[in-house]
């Protein structure tokens, strides 16, 4: 939005006496005096008229370790969410860039940042996220390949992005996929007749869970645009 319109329309002033506010200098953008009335502001940008803070929200970007047996959800009416985990203030502000099932654990990414969260979410950025699976039966040369080409979903009427399997053991693999769809992993190995028992979200892009963030603890960090 442009400057000048968020100022008018908080002061209820029409355009001549917007305009005497920012000639006056009593505009601020982000702590600096502006006269420029056509500048454009974000969400985030902290905006004052004559020393009154007209806006000012910061930008939170939230780094988890999920534990089992909590929903990636803002609420629940039957089990803790992740949301719970978080004891500030701004917490209730938080939406989820990307879920985990509720027996999944690792990285979660929550923020109120619309737009960070779309685009670490939408399809078309192909996103990889990778985790840590174990089955409970022997993964197949087969199953590498054809996780490679592309397991076609039914429900969807589509096939999944190739994705790339490097097993550890042959129960246990490094599987990364770009991109999100409901119950995906474990869907994409049923047609072999292999259940998840284990899926652990390692890291979706540049974004690592590291070691020294134990399960259930979450920091802020700053995105990298
Ligand atoms: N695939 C799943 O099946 N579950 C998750 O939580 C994530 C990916």
């Amino acid at each position: 939005m442009r400057l000048d319109r968020l100022v008018g329309k908080w002061a209820g002033m029409g355009k001549r006496r917007t305009k005497e506010l920012f000639d006056s200098g009593q505009v601020s953008l982000n702590r600096r005096r502006v006269s420029e009335r056509g500048l454009r502001v974000g969400k985030f940008d902290r905006v004052e008229v004559a020393g009154q803070v007209l806006q000012a929200r910061t930008a939170r970007y939230v780094l988890m370790h999920k534990p089992l047996g909590v929903v990636s959800a803002t609420v629940d009416e039957e089990h803790p969410t992740v949301i719970d985990l978080i004891d500030q203030e701004w917490a209730g502000e938080l939406h989820l860039a990307g879920r985990l099932d509720r027996f999944t654990s690792g990285l979660l990414v929550l923020t109120n940042d619309g737009g960070y969260s779309e685009a670490l979410t939408r399809p078309e950025e192909k996103v990889p996220k990778r985790y840590h699976v174990r089955v409970d039966g022997v993964i197949s040369e087969e199953v590498v390949r054809d996780f490679e080409k592309g397991i076609y979903f039914a429900k969807e009427k589509v096939m999944t992005e190739p994705a790339q399997l490097n097993l550890l053991s042959d129960k246990e693999c490094r599987l990364t996929i770009y991109e999100g769809k409901h119950h995906q992993i474990k869907r994409m190995f049923a047609p072999y007749g292999l259940k998840v028992l284990s899926l652990h979200r390692e890291a979706i892009g540049s974004l690592v869970l590291s070691e020294d963030l134990a399960v259930g603890q979450w920091r802020e960090f700053q995105p990298v645009f």
